[in-house]
C-alpha cells in the first residue's frame, strides 16, 4: 500500500527529460594505454576494468576504475583515427568528458534547441553496448562533451 508507483521514464533527472543523470566517465588519449593503465594502478589504487575495441577495431578502449570515477583510455589502432588525429595534433590528455543521460534522443533534442552544437545529430553505439553522441567543444568551453545512455539490461 505504502508502495509508490514507479516513475515515468525520464521523471527522475533534474530539470525533466533529458537531464544528466550522473558523470559515466572521463577519456584521455594515450598512445598506449598499458603503461599509464599500470601507473594508474601503482599510483592511485585504481582497478583495471573492462577493454574492447570499437569502431572497426580502429579503437581500443580500456576502462579503469578510480574510487568513484571511471577512466575511458583511448588507444587508436589506426592512423587514420579521430583520435590517432588528435593525438597528432594535441598529443596526449583529456579527451571528453562522458555524461549518463536516461533519454539519448531526448537530451539531444534539448541540447540542440537550446543552440549547442552537435558533432552527432543520431545516437550510435558506444562501449558496453551503450549508445552514445558528442556534443561539439566550441559549445561547451572547449571541452569534448559524450552525453551516454547505458544499455538497458532486458
Ligand atoms: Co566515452
Amino acid at each position: 500500500m505504502s508502495e509508490r508507483p514507479p516513475k515515468p521514464y525520464g521523471a527522475g533527472t533534474p530539470h525533466g527529460t533529458g537531464g544528466v543523470r550522473a558523470l559515466s566517465h572521463v577519456a584521455i588519449a594515450v598512445r598506449e594505454a598499458d603503461p599509464l593503465v599500470e601507473t594508474l594502478v601503482a599510483a592511485l589504487g585504481a582497478r583495471r576494468g573492462d577493454e574492447e575495441l570499437l569502431d572497426d577495431g580502429g579503437l581500443r578502449v580500456v576502462f579503469v576504475h578510480l574510487g568513484p570515477l571511471t577512466l575511458e583510455l583511448l588507444e587508436p589502432r589506426r592512423a587514420d583515427h579521430t583520435v590517432a588525429r588528435f593525438l597528432e595534433s594535441r598529443g596526449p590528455g583529456l579527451h571528453h568528458v562522458s555524461l549518463e543521460v536516461d533519454d539519448l534522443p531526448g537530451s539531444l533534442a534539448r541540447v540542440k534547441a537550446a543552440g549547442v552544437r552537435l558533432i552527432d545529430e543520431a545516437p550510435r553505439p558506444g562501449a558496453h553496448g551503450s549508445q552514445v553522441a558528442f556534443l561539439h567543444p566550441k559549445s561547451l568551453g572547449g571541452v569534448l562533451v559524450e552525453l551516454c545512455e547505458a544499455r538497458r539490461e532486458p
